[in-house]
């Protein structure tokens, strides 16, 4: 044996099912798509299931070719697995109205159509099914009421659901935040090149306060770099919009990270608020992106009420830790701890809950709008500034 050790060579955690997924067409074949879709009928798909073309396209979702038949659609809201077993909790779906739906038979391809008509995908429909919109709702997101907007989201969705792999002609257009853009081959090749072995991504989709903060620096303690990379798909109307949120990252990793180990990336996945589900679904999409651990907080991915603020935690537990591979990092909650002079946790601080400096979402956006600004162990003033600005130019972040 050697008396001196080397880092072994660098080799990157799998994508999920072994292999990236790429369906983006280019060249030739890209051009028989195109002049075979004008034969095709046409679907307009959502906002939220254009951004799921995206992700399929690029292999955030791998395996999946594709959107799901009833076999995947089942076994997925039934069992939180790929009919081949792997852990998966979300359906991925695309829909299409009654009306149309008749036209459409099991064996055609149709072509898929933003929602301003711009063509981005030919699908190969192996299956057309009713979709059971209750089944999802009680099972996915736990609750069948309207209020939670996964689920009104979903019963906004046509009546029929196709099954089938897609080939991605033209990715949803984006002219914001190019240079983040980084699709999970780019992410990986990014980490090759600073040769980083143990990255830790952090989803959100919110501007990020000093609890966030704390949580990447503590996982930063035990990785290589971080990516910081929050969802800029769809979200909750009175969420923080995609465009103040990134002048709060730049700003606060600016000042207060070390730059060379910190990427921000676009996640440009609409979110679901399906909490727990979504949080494993997270942590498989970023092992996808190449990264070997994954920040689970307090109430991730939730909304309301409608989840326990640790089930998120918890629904790991119902996995095979090496069949989800990528390891997720649990937080509890978080905060500016005065008896400790620093950021804690629950689990680190010396003080009780008066020393805790916590402030509700709905105190913040009160402050935020009077031009005040939150106190700076709850916000850092970089961040809080940009906050107060948005909100007086517009009637923005309503949900800080
Ligand atoms: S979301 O995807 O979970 O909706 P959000 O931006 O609200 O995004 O939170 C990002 C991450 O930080 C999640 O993992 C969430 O659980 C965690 N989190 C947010 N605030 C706290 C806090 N005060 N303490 C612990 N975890 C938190
Ligand atoms: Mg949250």
């Amino acid at each position: 044996m050697p008396t001196s050790y080397q880092p072994a060579p660098l080799k990157q955690i799998a994508p999920h099912g072994g292999v990236l997924v790429n369906r983006v067409l280019e060249g030739a074949a890209r051009e028989d798509a195109i002049k075979k879709a004008a034969k095709l009928a046409k679907v307009t798909v959502n906002e939220w299931e254009m951004s799921d073309i995206e992700i399929i396209g690029v292999g955030a979702l791998s395996p999946l070719t594709g959107f799901m038949t009833p076999d995947e659609f089942d076994s997925v809201v039934d069992e939180m697995k790929l009919p081949n077993g792997l852990p998966w909790t979300l359906p991925v779906t695309v829909s299409v109205a009654e009306a149309q739906a008749g036209s459409i038979k099991e064996g055609d391809e149709v072509g898929l159509y933003s929602p301003d008509g711009q063509f981005l995908a030919i699908q190969k429909v192996v299956a057309k099914y009713k979709h059971n919109k209750a089944k999802e709702a009680l099972k996915v997101y736990g609750t069948d009421e309207l209020n939670h907007p996964g689920v009104a989201a979903l019963y906004k969705k046509g009546e029929y659901l196709l099954g089938g792999p897609i080939e991605v002609v033209n990715l949803p257009p984006h002219n914001d935040f190019l240079p983040y853009r980084l699709t999970p081959a780019q992410t990986r090749e990014e980490f090759k090149k600073r040769n980083w072995r143990r990255i830790v991504a952090f989803q959100t989709r919110n501007p990020i306060h000093r609890a966030h903060e704390y949580m990447t620096k503590v996982a930063m303690e035990i990785t290589d770099g971080l990516l910081l990379h929050p969802l800029m798909g769809v979200t909750k109307d009175d969420d923080v919009s995609a465009e103040l949120r990134m002048e709060t990252y730049e700003a606060i990793v600016g000042a207060y990270y070390p730059k060379d180990r910190v990427i921000i990336a676009v996640n440009p996945s609409s979110m679901r608020y399906a909490g727990p589900r979504e949080a494993v679904f997270h942590a498989i999409l970023r092992k996808n992106y190449g990264c070997t651990h994954f920040i689970v907080g307090r109430d991730h991915a939730g909304v309301g009420n409608y989840y326990g603020s640790f089930d998120a935690h918890y629904i790991f537990d119902y996995f095979d830790p090496a069949e989800i591979g990528i390891t997720p990092l649990f937080f509890d909650y978080t905060f500016f701890c005065k008896k400790s002079g620093g950021m804690a946790s629950v689990k680190t601080s010396a003080g009780t809950k008066e020393d805790h400096i916590t402030l509700s979402g709905t105190k913040v956006r009160e402050m935020l709008r009077a031009g005040e600004m939150p106190p700076p162990e709850f916000t850092r003033p970089e961040v809080a500034k940009i906050l107060i600005r948005g909100m007086k130019t517009t009637d923005e972040a309503a949900n800080i």
